[in-house]
């Protein structure tokens, strides 16, 4: 839609979110707040604009990851704080601007599609909240806006109207130029509200439509209560999404899946699983408590109770419980109980004994460990990296590889002989 641009406040400091970072790049579903808003915004406009001032630098980089066509404002936050200090520098190149605040990451494409379809000066979202507080009311006559007032700014009977503002609005681009210039700081916070302009339109006889909207889309996050319930909101459409797609979740509500997840083939994921990153999870099973982050996973079985870190490549394998997998590619592999297979390659045929643990770090550095195919690691082995063990070898039980390689078709078994010292339970226990 080419005659709308879209300006997303975030120049904010977010006091609220009693947080060093600011609000705008707190997370919901492992992506910063933004980034949600702007990705929706890209759907409906091709001239997207960024107001920045509090934590600029951390701001824009970090959209810049993402996104390589936006364009940053800079709100002089000094002279001019505020949502209307915000907009003094806006210069937008369509003929109506949709102004969303920046921290309302359940906002989508499809729920700014009313803003196109009602016709007004300026149209501003609203919903109808039994408990308002922290919201701009906004008063209601004859089925236009008459004002907007902040809650530190209303007066009792202000106070108790429900319908508030949701702090996003479509006006015609002559009206902010005419409007953002007169606005004052004449209220509780000394702030240039952009809200402000609602009355002055008002009182020139401009056309202020309310619109009403649903607070699943455009709930506004000021704490860290917000983001808790915001988040549960993104986590239940993430999760439709991909059981629409044919992923089967059992009890879906104890499953957090990242926005930058995929699914692929046949998949399902148990109860209270936590998948992160751009993880990659094809034709898998991944049963209940498990953890992966940032990793690939296909034609495989993985948990209950294991931890797949970011950077590894899991493939064909079984993956049982108390298994934890950090940057390493396993393919055709078996660990089935209690190992830690760090930085290490692992090929086909390969079975992981219970308790086996690759010794990856020397507390300095992080060393290799390569195992080839059919190779049977006993139970409870350490294997001391830099370490390459060829194919079509048996580690012994409780064996302490320290040789740096172990060559093909070999045993490396490392044990002291077995003693007997008899009778000395009695000895040290006595007779019972
Ligand atoms: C704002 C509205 C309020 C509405 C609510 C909806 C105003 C004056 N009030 O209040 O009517 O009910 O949103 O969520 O607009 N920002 C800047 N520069 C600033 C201050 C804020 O860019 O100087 C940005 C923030 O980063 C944020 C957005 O504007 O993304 C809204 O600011 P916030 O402080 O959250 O406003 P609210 O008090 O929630
Ligand atoms: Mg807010």
């Amino acid at each position: 839609m080419n005659n709308i641009s879209i300006v997303i406040l975030a120049a904010g400091k977010g006091s609220r979110m009693k947080s060093n970072k600011a609000k705008v790049l707190h997370n919901i579903s492992g992506k910063p707040m933004l980034y949600h808003i702007v990705k929706e915004s890209l759907h409906i406009s091709d001239d997207v604009s960024i107001v920045v001032a509090h934590q600029k630098d951390a701001v824009i980089a970090e959209i810049k990851k993402h996104f390589s066509n936006i364009n940053f404002i800079e709100q002089d936050d000094i002279n001019f704080p505020g949502t209307g200090g915000a907009m003094k520098n806006v210069t937008p190149k369509n003929s109506h601007v949709l102004v969303l605040n920046g921290d309302m990451p359940l906002i989508t494409a499809e729920a700014l599609q009313g803003f196109q379809d009602t016709r007004a000066d300026i149209v501003l979202s609203i919903f109808d909240l039994k408990d308002p507080s922290g919201y701009g009311r906004v008063k209601i006559e004859k089925d236009e806006v008459s004002y907007i007032v902040e809650q530190k700014d209303a007066n009792v009977y202000e106070l108790a109207i429900t319908h508030v503002n949701a702090g996003i609005y479509s006006f015609k681009k002559e009206v902010l130029e005419k409007y953002i210039p007169l606005l004052n700081n004449n209220n509780a916070q000394n702030e240039y509200y952009l809200t402000d302009v609602i009355k002055m339109a008002k009182d020139d006889g401009l056309v202020i439509k309310p619109l009403l909207v649903d607070e699943e889309h455009f709930k506004g996050v000021n704490s860290k209560v917000d983001l808790a319930s915001a988040e549960v909101i993104m986590q239940e459409r993430i999760r439709n999404r991909w059981m629409t797609n044919g992923v089967i979740m059992n009890l879906p509500h104890t499953i957090y899946i990242e926005e930058g997840v995929k699914f692929e083939g046949e998949c399902s994921v148990e109860n209270n699983c936590r998948i992160t990153g751009n993880s990659v999870i094809k034709n898998s099973i991944v049963k209940s408590s498990s953890v992966i982050e940032d990793s690939t996973i296909i034609d495989s079985d993985v948990g209950p109770l294991a931890h797949i870190r970011p950077a590894s490549h899991v493939e064909g394998t079984h993956i049982g419980n108390f298994v934890e997998v950090k940057k390493s590619t396993l393919k055709g592999v078996k660990a089935g109980h209690l190992s830690y297979i760090g930085d290490s390659e692992v090929d086909e045929g390969t079975n992981i004994g219970a308790g086996v643990i690759t010794c990856n770090y020397d507390g300095v550095k992080k060393y290799k460990t390569k195992i080839g195919k059919n190779v049977f690691v006993g139970s409870d082995s350490q294997l001391v990296a830099p370490l390459e063990i060829e194919d079509d070898v048996m580690i012994a039980a409780g064996t302490t590889v320290t040789s740096g390689k172990v060559p093909k078709g070999s045993l490396a078994i490392s044990r002291t002989k077995i003693r007997f010292l008899e009778g000395f339970y009695y000895k040290f226990f006595g007779k019972k």
